[in-house]
């Protein structure tokens, strides 16, 4: 079971994640919490120089993007496709479809550049992904709360609006996979919807 958790900053996923795998392991399962970019020792490399501020140069759309695919190459091989093939639970903050949403949608690149790159390096994608939405002030000032903002986080609220309409349209077309959870609401109601989600998709 490979489950990603998706939406823009400041929604409440790293809340929901400890909190499903704390389920998953009273379950007695066995279970991976990782993330992306990263989950590896070189990934999260890779995920400090697309997250850090760097003024002396800006990081070019196709870069960001190609970037972000050598860092999931990494991941796929070394974490999420063993910890799978050993039948564990696999919990990834984020996906391909962050991919889509803030390089496509966001930054504006083409969707058949995204699509090469999954089809050519993406073998397994998750049976489900929870993408929780919220709309983007809200998610922005918890955000900033947190104090110094990275690359990202410094981006417009309009840059922010086009991601999560990215995960909108993601969530049209594929149902089945993605489920909208209102991340307004308190993290216990977000926690029974989603345990709700997984008694029905189980
Ligand atoms: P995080 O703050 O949720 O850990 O994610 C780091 C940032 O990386 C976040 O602002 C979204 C961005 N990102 C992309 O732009 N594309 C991707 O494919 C992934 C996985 C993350």
């Amino acid at each position: 079971m490979f489950i990603s958790f998706e939406g823009t900053e400041g929604v409440g996923k790293s809340t929901l994640i400890k909190r499903v795998h704390e389920y998953f392991l009273e379950k007695n399962k066995e279970v991976i919490l990782t993330r992306e970019p990263g989950g590896t020792a070189l990934a999260e490399k890779v995920r400090n120089l697309l997250l850090q501020v760097d003024d002396t140069e800006v990081m070019c759309p196709d870069t960001e993007l190609l970037l972000i695919y050598a860092a999931r190459s990494q991941h796929l091989s070394k974490v999420i496709l063993p910890a799978l093939r050993d039948g564990k639970v696999v919990l990834s903050d984020r996906f391909t479809d962050a991919s889509f949403a803030y390089q496509v949608k966001g930054r504006g690149l083409s969707k058949s550049k995204l699509e090469i790159l999954n089809q050519t390096f993406v073998e397994r994608m998750p049976d489900i992904t929870l993408w929780l939405d919220a709309p983007i002030e809200v998610g922005m000032s918890r955000a900033r709360a947190r104090g110094q903002l990275d690359r990202f986080e410094k981006e417009k609220l309009s840059f922010f609006s086009k991601v999560r309409e990215g995960y909108a349209e993601l969530h049209r077309q594929q149902p089945q996979r993605i489920y909208k959870v209102d991340a307004t609401r308190s993290e216990q109601e977000v926690f029974k919807q989603v345990l709700e989600i997984f008694e029905s998709k189980l």
